[in-house]
């Protein structure tokens, strides 16, 4: 372990991830722990140098109030204790500390050195991977997102060939998505890939399926049998690698926190394919997985890639998919992205995509009458996704892709753009 670390108990306060990402700032890693962690538990965390314990609103849970185990208190390692009235430590806050607060516990009281940073962590993964992993193999759904990316890369670095990446191409990928796969993991880092053509079979369970909830379920059904049926292919398959990141975990609630929603990655396999996880980023926060990708030495473009659903072009392609629809998404949206990015304007706009509705309308062409699709434009900034408010464009930059759009997309005649915050519309129209 190259880094020191001190443990955040979770004695149901709501700022758990505040002080953790303070403690990082600081150069220090932090790492936040369910308040019933045991000594044992706490002793085979390495390089420990610290405990705060810190409570909080959901303090009581099923009308106890939870509590650390007393012979956490015979560790040996010092404490703070923040809004946690029986707590037996000499140092006990009412409230959250300041930042000269927890600079004195973490330099003086604790004498953690500074030394959070991506190497360090990256070191402290792989030789974590290694000793978890041995000699055996794991498999990792690949879809080319930043989070299953960056755990790809580490887990080459970590155990090489050992790795088996699936891709599963399900024709609703964004225009050269699937290729830069191939072309970063296969041609450039060696990785032991198999690549799954699934287009027609996705394009064919969707065919006339019109329904948004239908389609999504259809979409990720699907996505879980065609890796089932890779991951039965292998053989010697123990370990299963997933990019879950922490918010991931916050968001499936913890022993003191309420569930926001489910947690899934590859959730959904069948029970006899039994797979220990491997879940290198399970620690870290958005920002820190985007320099971690960087470091492990992955291209700017698939690390600073904007947010894409799971079931991809498929909710923005509305109602029941046609592949003449979904090649104008397609086509759309590589132009939109080429121009935002041409503008400066990929660094500044949270999330751009367009849409393609499923009815025509009017226009002229050739001083002929045309009856063809729309495109719609969106692009939201947003903190959390759960509100977002429309980026104002420049007239020039859309007037540009407009005739970019009109010009070079196939069965389009008009262009639009979305103005609706969120809410009353969400960020996606399905
Ligand atoms: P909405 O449309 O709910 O989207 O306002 C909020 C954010 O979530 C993304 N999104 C998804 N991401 N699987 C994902 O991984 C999905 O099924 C999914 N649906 C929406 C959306 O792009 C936006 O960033």
């Amino acid at each position: 372990m190259k880094q020191d670390m001190i443990v955040i108990l979770d004695l149901g306060s709501t700022e758990n991830t505040t002080i953790a990402r303070q403690i990082r700032d600081l150069g220090v890693y932090s790492e936040i722990h369910p308040h019933d962690i045991t000594p044992k538990e706490l002793n085979e965390l390495q390089n420990v140098k610290g405990i705060i314990l810190n409570g909080g609103e959901n303090r009581v849970v099923d009308g106890a109030p939870v509590d650390v185990d007393p012979a956490l208190y015979e560790c040996g390692y010092p404490m703070l204790a923040v809004s946690h009235p029986t707590a037996k430590c000499e140092k006990i806050l009412e409230a959250l500390p300041d930042l000269a607060a927890l600079k004195e516990f973490v330099f003086a009281d604790c004498k953690a050195q500074a030394n959070w940073n991506m190497k360090n962590f990256i070191a402290d993964q792989v030789e974590r991977i290694r000793e978890q992993v041995g000699e055996k193999k794991v498999l990792l759904a690949l879809s080319g997102g930043v989070d299953s990316s960056v755990v790809a890369a580490m887990l080459i670095k970590a155990i090489g060939q050992q790795l088996v990446c699936v891709h599963v191409n399900h024709g609703l990928m964004r225009k050269d998505e699937s290729e830069s796969v191939v072309q970063v993991f296969k041609n450039q880092l060696h990785a032991n890939l198999i690549y799954v053509d699934a287009v027609e079979r996705f394009l064919g369970k969707l065919e006339g399926v019109a329904d948004p909830e239908q389609k999504r379920k259809i979409i990720g059904g699907e996505f879980i049998r065609v890796f089932e049926e890779e991951a039965r292919k292998l053989e010697g398959i123990d370990f299963l690698g997933q990019g879950t990141i922490y918010p991931d975990i916050i968001e499936s609630g913890t022993k003191t926190a309420k569930m926001v929603k489910s947690h899934h990655n590859v959730g959904g396999l069948p029970s006899d394919l039994k797979f220990e996880l491997v879940e290198p980023l399970k620690q870290l926060f958005k920002d820190e997985v985007r320099a971690c990708g960087i470091e492990l030495g992955l291209p700017e473009s698939m690390v600073y890639r904007q947010p894409f659903p799971g079931p991809g072009l498929g909710v923005r392609c509305l109602g029941a998919i046609t592949r003449e629809r979904l090649e104008a998404v397609r086509e759309s949206d590589a132009i939109l992205r080429e121009e935002f990015e041409k503008a400066g304007l990929n660094k500044k706009v949270w999330q751009y995509f367009t849409v393609v509705p499923d009815f025509k309308s009017v226009g002229v062409k050739n001083n002929a009458r045309s009856f063809d699709y729309m495109v719609i434009i969106r692009a939201i900034n947003t903190i959390d996704a759960m509100s977002a408010t429309i980026e104002t464009i420049d007239w020039n930059v859309l007037q540009k892709i407009t005739d970019r759009i009109l010009a070079e997309v196939e069965h389009v005649n008009r262009v639009c753009y979305d103005m609706s915050p969120k809410p009353p519309a969400t960020i996606e129209f399905e």
